[in-house]
């Protein structure tokens, strides 16, 4: 569980921002001061009086009005006092307590339990309070739990793909090889069929050889090597067109594209995304002679870089289903493929926090793919 530092208190605002117990001695302080000048008066104001000599009745009306007004300031008195009895240990200090409380478990102590007693609505609230905390808490650790159980089976699921298709390369190596000295060296006793037999049992060997090979690259993306770091873009994008080059000339296909800036990636997997953009813009083409172009804008933080193309398109619905392994929507012999590269794009990308789709709203012919990359920071230059 991640706990962040406790960010610093609001600070309160307006005449409020005072704490109560401050306006409480502010009061009482003021009420103190009104008493005592009250008490003086009524002191100086009898002593007056005696001095007239008044009457034995009116002077005894006196003391018994004196003694009345004695007994009213005191009942005041006590009654602030009391009040400031209250205000301290019914509110102020069950406040304090619960604030307490509250700053332990926002300080990351999740499992502190938040409880007042005292008075009748903080002992309701704090414990409405802790309901809530309860419920969250719970339900944060059935979300973390079943995060931690998916990364766990992730993790298991690239090394089961890993380690089955680097441990299948071997035998399936040998099969092909021993099938095709059988042809080399008892072709001419064979007859037709039997010939015919090898042929398919060597393009078989052949074809699951690439399924392997492509699924073992596959699962590597992400694992062990791969650092991010600034990384050209349009030097990857020489790489691919480099590696392409005998099937751009063989297709007359011309690729151009803006020019393209420093990213965030590891420079292989990148030349690796665009050679497997361009190689499909060029595979499915159309009859005119594909043209592709990749473009790129700047989204944010981030570049949104497109391959589009001139050829067959993609429909719609299919949006989604391309981009899953071994997925084609075509047969193997009119185009050939295994259906890997548009699922190892997707990896790539998301493994550089990015996102790839189909623009389904391109429009017009062929197909445009669009994909997101960190940008390099400022004056960040590739190595
Ligand atoms: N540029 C494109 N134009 C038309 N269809 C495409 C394009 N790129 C990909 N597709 C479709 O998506 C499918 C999956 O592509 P991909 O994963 O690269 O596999 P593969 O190239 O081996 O067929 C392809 O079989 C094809 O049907
Ligand atoms: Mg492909």
């Amino acid at each position: 569980m991640s706990i962040h530092p406790l960010p610093p208190a609001r600070e309160p605002t307006g005449v409020g921002r005072l704490p109560v117990a401050w306006w409480f001695m502010l009061t009482g302080g003021v009420a103190a001061a009104a008493i005592v000048a009250g008490g003086a008066t009524i002191l100086a104001m009898t002593a007056q009086v005696r001095a007239l000599n008044p009457r034995p009745e009116v002077a005894a009306q006196l003391q018994t009005l004196n003694a009345a007004l004695v007994a009213l300031l005191l009942v005041v008195a006590a009654c602030g006092a009391g009040l400031a009895f209250i205000v301290r240990f019914a509110v102020l200090k069950p406040v304090g307590a619960l604030t307490e409380q509250v700053r332990k478990v926002a300080a990351g102590d999740f499992d502190h339990r938040l409880r007042v007693d005292r008075p009748a609505e903080l002992a309701e609230l704090s414990s409405h309070v802790d309901a809530m905390r309860g419920r969250i808490v719970s339900a944060w650790r059935v979300a973390a739990d079943q995060a931690e159980e998916l990364r766990r089976s992730n993790g298991e699921l690239e090394q089961f793909a890993y380690v089955a298709s680097h441990d299948l390369q071997e035998p399936l190596r040998k099969v092909a090889s021993f099938t095709q000295m059988l042809e080399q060296r008892y072709g001419p006793q064979l007859d037709e069929r039997a010939r015919q037999y090898i042929h398919y049992a060597v393009d078989g060997a052949k074809r699951m050889q690439l399924l392997i090979n492509d699924l073992l690259d596959f699962s590597r993306v992400g694992r062990a090597t791969g650092e991010r770091e600034p990384a050209d873009a349009g030097g990857a994008l020489d790489a691919a067109l480099e590696n392409l080059s005998a099937a751009i000339e063989d297709a007359g296909a011309v690729v151009t594209r803006d020019p393209l800036p420093v990213v965030l990636a590891d420079p292989r997997r990148l030349t690796q995304l665009f050679q497997n953009l361009v190689e499909n813009a060029v595979k499915f083409r159309s009859e005119r002679p594909p043209r592709v172009h990749v473009g790129v804008r700047r989204v944010d933080d981030l570049w949104e870089f497109s391959c589009s193309d001139n050829g067959i398109g993609v429909e719609p619905k299919y949006a989604e289903r391309i981009f899953l392994i071994f997925q084609r929507l075509h047969p193997r012999d009119v185009y050939p493929g295994t259906g890997i590269g548009l699922a190892l794009c997707r990896k790539i990308v998301e493994f550089h926090g990015g996102r790839i789709w189909l623009d389904g709203s391109a429009g017009g012919q062929g197909a445009t793919f669009r994909w997101t990359l960190p940008a390099a920071e400022e004056g960040q230059e590739p190595s």
